[in-house]
C-alpha cells in the first residue's frame, strides 16, 4: 500500500526527469504499481480510510511521485456529485489533439508531491483527445474535456519532469488569457 511517506516531495531530482515509456507485455512490477497507485487515490477519496491512514486527497498519481521514472499514472476523477468521471490506470499516454480553448481551475492546483499552496490559475488546455495503454496493453483513444482533462494534464505533466506551478505566470498568477474558461 502507498503511504505519504512514499511520496516524494519538490526536490526530489526524481520529478523534474522525463520518464521512460513502458514496453508490453508489462512486468508483474509495473502492474501491481499501477495498481497501487489506483487504490492510493481511491483510499485517499473515503474520507473514514484517509483519516484512517492519514492519506492526503488525491484525484491523480503518477509513478515519479513514487520515485518510479516510468510513464504510469492513475487518474480518479470524481464529478461534484461523487460519480466518476474518468477512472483508469494510464501506461505510456499521450495527447494526439489538444482544442485551442484553454481552461483553468477556480480553486488553482494542488499536489501530493508539493506541501504548500502555490496560488495562481494554472492554464492548460480544455479538450484532449488521449491515447494510452490500460493494464492489459490495450490501446484506448479517448476524448476528455474540462475537469477530467485538466487531471490527465497535470499527471502527464509528471511523466514530462513539470510541476503545476511551472506553469502560473510570476509576474500577474491570476491574469487569465483570452479563450480560457474557469471550472468550478
Ligand atoms: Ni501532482
Amino acid at each position: 500500500m502507498i503511504l505519504m511517506k512514499d511520496i516524494i516531495r519538490e526536490g526530489n531530482p526524481t520529478l523534474r526527469e522525463t520518464a521512460q515509456k513502458v514496453t508490453f507485455p508489462l512486468t508483474q512490477d509495473e502492474r501491481q504499481l499501477g495498481k497501487d497507485m489506483m487504490k492510493y487515490l481511491e483510499i485517499s477519496q473515503d474520507e473514514d480510510l484517509a483519516a484512517k491512514y492519514h492519506l492526503r486527497a488525491g484525484v491523480g498519481l503518477a509513478a515519479p511521485q513514487v520515485d518510479v521514472s516510468k510513464r504510469i499514472a492513475a487518474v480518479l476523477a470524481p464529478a461534484n456529485d461523487g460519480k466518476i468521471l474518468f477512472k483508469d490506470i494510464l501506461y505510456n499516454p499521450r495527447i494526439l489533439r489538444e482544442s485551442v480553448k484553454h481552461a483553468a481551475l477556480n480553486e488553482g492546483e494542488g499536489c501530493l508531491s508539493v506541501n504548500r499552496n502555490v496560488p495562481g490559475f494554472v492554464v492548460r488546455v480544455d479538450r484532449i483527445t488521449l491515447e494510452y495503454f490500460d493494464i492489459t496493453g490495450q490501446r484506448h483513444e479517448i476524448k476528455l474535456k474540462d475537469y477530467p482533462a485538466i487531471v490527465v494534464q497535470h499527471e502527464l505533466d509528471h511523466l514530462n519532469g513539470v510541476l503545476f506551478y511551472d506553469h502560473i505566470s510570476k509576474e500577474s498568477p491570476f491574469k487569465l488569457p483570452e479563450n480560457t474558461i474557469v471550472i468550478e
